[in-house]
């Protein structure tokens, strides 16, 4: 007999539980954080500019009771677009959580008179903590989260909000990215972490079926493209390389801008990012650890050099006119893309 072992949890990812935890062979299964944005830091000028770009796509507005039989129409049409697991899971909403009021605010963009964008936050006194925020998919990438979120806090802060709040998951790129523009700040990691069940057979040895664990590495195209053809990729970072450092810098999609505005923003070299899965590596038998990247803050490095058949895509990467860190769509066609002398290494183009 076995123990039966609970599960999942959602911890701190300095939580000092995690070693105990980790010693029973329980695993990361989904990464998520926290962040924050003060009144103080928030900038209205920038805010109102987010919200007046999409005027010509929707009219911005505060929902009010009125809108919850649209409210459960935009949901139930995205419900099952959230990325993650349980830490940011987001449940159906009854139509009691669907009706705005003094304390549950909802700011939705409205095309043609049709709800297709939609925030919802919990509001006590001088917080406010996002519970969800939505786009129709046929209207996602063009601002509206964007202007919506933007709306929420230029409302609330004038009501005297001090505080706010959101969250989601480390592999939501757009969320992450609509966040920061905003102005919130990045400033908890949490981790999932499930224990290991008897009718789980590794694909592999050290492998976890069934749960993937994203890590970005961004190269020089040109290193890629070399390394495809001697079949080993063996750069740290920009200027250093496995044997001067003794392993591959590897970063969380959501850790990934920052490191490259520090690392790589002076570099005119045509740049991509390499996306793997951390079970794919550890069933090789290298080793990845969660180390820190010298700012506190953990990174997944990959000890020994990387296989390119790890590489599950290849995304064009760059900075855009105002300096910032851009990664391109997946390319769906690339994955697994062919190693070996006689491989076509392709171009990695921005999807702009
Ligand atoms: C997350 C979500 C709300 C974003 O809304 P959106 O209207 O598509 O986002 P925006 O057009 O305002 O773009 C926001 C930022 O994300 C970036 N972005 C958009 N799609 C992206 C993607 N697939 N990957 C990475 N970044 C992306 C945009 O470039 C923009 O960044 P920038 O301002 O720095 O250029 C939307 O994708 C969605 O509804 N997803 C399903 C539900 C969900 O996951 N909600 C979030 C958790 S509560």
């Amino acid at each position: 007999m076995s123990r039966v072992e609970p599960g999942p949890v959602v911890v701190r990812a300095d939580d000092p539980r995690r070693a105990e935890f980790e010693a029973r062979d329980w695993h990361v299964t989904a990464r998520s954080w926290g962040a924050q944005l003060d009144r103080r830091a928030s900038d209205p000028a920038s805010l109102r500019d987010l919200v007046a770009r999409v005027a010509d796509v929707a009219a911005v507005r505060e929902l009010g009771e009125g809108d919850a039989p649209a409210v459960l129409a935009l949901d139930a049409a995205t419900r099952d677009d959230y990325p993650g697991e349980v830490a940011t899971a987001h449940r159906p909403l009854t139509r009691d959580r669907a009706t705005p009021g003094p304390s549950r605010r909802a700011f939705g963009a409205l095309a043609s008179g049709e709800l297709v964008a939609m925030t919802f936050l919990d509001v006590d006194e001088s917080r406010a903590e996002t519970d969800f925020t939505t786009v129709a998919a046929p209207w996602r990438g063009r601002g509206l989260g964007t202007a919506v979120k933007a709306a929420s806090v230029l409302t609330l802060v004038a009501e005297g909000v001090t505080r706010f709040r959101t969250g989601g998951s480390a592999d939501n790129g757009a969320s992450v990215a609509m966040n920061r523009r905003v102005g919130y700040v990045l400033d908890e990691e949490w981790i999932t972490m499930a224990p290991p069940t008897e009718t789980e057979t590794p694909a592999a040895p050290g492998g976890h079926p069934g749960r993937t664990t994203t890590i970005w590495h961004l190269a020089h195209q040109s290193d890629w493209r070399a390394a495809i053809v001697s079949g080993s990729y063996r750069v740290s970072t920009r200027g250093a390389s496995l044997d001067d450092v003794g392993f591959i810098h590897g970063s969380r999609p959501h850790q990934l801008a920052a490191v490259a505005e520090f690392v790589y923003a002076a570099d005119d070299e045509d740049l991509c990012v390499l996306v793997m899965d951390e079970q794919t590596i550890r069933a090789s038998g290298v080793e990845v650890r969660e180390e820190d990247g010298g700012d506190g803050e953990l990174y997944p490095h990959i000890h020994g050099p990387i296989d390119p058949a790890w590489v599950l895509d290849v995304r064009a990467a760059w900075f855009d006119s105002a300096g910032r860190f851009m990664v391109g769509e997946p390319d769906v066609d690339a994955a697994p893309r062919p190693h070996g002398p006689d491989a076509d290494p392709g171009v990695w183009r921005r999807s702009e």
